[in-house]
């Protein structure tokens, strides 16, 4: 009921209102010739009276006149709407050009082969071509074929789609400089709503974007920094011990080899993620800092060392690990320092229990300090140190195998079996870079 009643009110309002003057008109006068005839039906000198004696002509110059107000008034009217009409659509296609004009963004529309219909005056500006030049160009003599081919990919896209790409990115080469932009794309549609191109705004984020850069070469200059500042100082440590070597620099390499391998083991996944990796990376070179406490005279005893000159050097984990806690503390916020405290403090213990400096024992050891106690040992087993010679790699693989769920947790184990031919590799290419390194200075010297 509702639907026909909004139809019919529908209808009413399109109606032309004139049309129904003229109807009712018609209707005013049937109702005046019915009373007539009522009224006097033989006695019509009263209807000639008002209509004159030829009865005949009446009726056709009524109906005429009803015909010229009906029509006559609907065509006014139609014109009129019309003209109405028309007059809005100027002013709205004024205000819409106006509003073009006036944003800082650049418009554009182009056909179907990219070349230009309309620009705004922004758009003219950015490419550093007046508009009338414009018509004659074509979206894609603005970009290498690399972003031509990317932005062309996604206008069809949006053709085949019909949706509008709100967003995308690509590079505008102006005059041989780079101009970042972002843009989005929409059908152009002719009047009857038939895609005849595309149309969209560009947003120029050159200036964000050196700016992006410019930070990021920044951050990545302090994380280098950082990097080698750390190694420095850890190596200050390692130096006392081992005397020299790569030793730092092969740890974190088969740190980050074992943590990577152990990210795919579904029991680890949720805990090594990117950021796991790269601080076990970073803070890997921090495990033995605190030895810089440790006595020379123990740290490089040829000889066995007592219980009691043991129980010094086990020491070096609390120092190590009360150094970096204190240096952490003074941090806002998390750090990789949190993950080199742990390892620090843990990196001696064993999966048994029987390790220290707490006799921590499976996976109550933090899961880094289990990773780097394996690293850390691999390494001391196939270098050269004062007290041993250099284990192959074979040899040392082995004794890591016996020492599975002993000394090191059988997970960790189970990811250096998987990737041990990458550690070896990485091992080899580290010795012979430190070998470079000791024979170049006295190459340079002439000797
Ligand atoms: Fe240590
Ligand atoms: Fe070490």
């Amino acid at each position: 009921m509702n639907k026909f009643k909004k139809l019919f009110q529908n209808r009413v309002d399109m109606a032309d209102y004139m049309v129904l003057t003229g109807i009712f008109l018609g209707a005013l006068y049937w109702a005046l010739e019915s009373l007539l005839n009522v009224f006097s039906p033989e006695e019509i000198s009263f209807y000639e009276e008002i209509f004159g004696p030829n009865i005949s002509e009446v009726w056709p110059r009524l109906i005429v006149f009803c015909l010229f107000l009906m029509f006559g008034s609907h065509v006014q009217f139609t014109i009129n709407e019309r003209k109405k009409a028309v007059e809005a659509l100027k002013e709205s296609e004024e205000k819409y050009r106006t509003i073009l004009e006036s944003i800082e963004e650049g418009y554009y529309e182009v056909d179907f082969e990219g070349y230009f219909v309309f620009v705004n005056d922004s758009m003219s500006k950015t490419l550093g071509v007046p508009k009338i030049d414009l018509r004659f160009m074509n979206f894609w003599d603005f970009m290498d074929d690399e972003n031509a081919g990317l932005v062309y990919e996604t206008f069809l896209e949006c053709r085949r789609t019909g949706k509008p790409v709100k967003a995308f990115d690509c590079e505008f080469n102006i005059d041989g400089a780079t101009l970042y932009i972002e843009a989005s794309v929409s059908l152009l549609r002719d009047s009857r709503g038939l895609p005849i191109g595309y149309r969209g705004v560009l947003r120029d984020r050159t200036e964000k974007k050196k700016m992006e850069m410019d930070l990021l070469e920044s951050y990545r200059k302090v994380h280098e920094a950082r990097t080698a500042t750390i190694l420095g100082l850890a190596k200050l440590a390692e130096y006392r011990d081992e005397g020299t070597g790569t030793h730092l620099e092969r740890i974190r390499e088969y740190a980050r080899i074992i943590a990577q391998e152990l990210s795919m083991n579904p029991k680890f996944s949720d805990r090594i993620d990117q950021q796991y990796i790269d601080d076990i990376y970073q803070s890997s070179i921090l495990h033995d800092i605190g030895k810089v406490g440790s006595p020379d005279a123990l740290l490089l005893k040829p000889a066995k060392l007592t219980k009691e000159e043991f129980d010094i050097i086990k020491r070096h984990t609390l120092m190590g690990g009360n150094a970096i806690k204190e240096i952490e503390s003074q941090i806002e916020g998390k750090s990789f320092l949190a993950m080199g405290k742990e390892i620090a403090f843990n990196h001696h213990e064993k999966w048994d229990g029987s390790g220290y400096p707490r006799g921590l024992k499976g996976e109550a050891i933090p899961l880094s300090a289990r990773i780097i106690a394996l690293a850390d040992v691999y390494d001391a087993l196939t270098t050269k140190r004062f007290y041993k010679e250099a284990y192959s790699h074979d040899k040392a693989k082995n004794m890591i195998i016996d020492l599975k769920g002993k000394h090191f947790d059988p997970e960790v184990v189970n990811a250096f079996l998987a990737v041990h031919e990458k550690i070896n590799h990485v091992r080899k290419e580290k010795l012979k870079e430190e070998s470079d390194l000791i024979q170049r200075p006295a190459q340079a010297i002439g000797r």
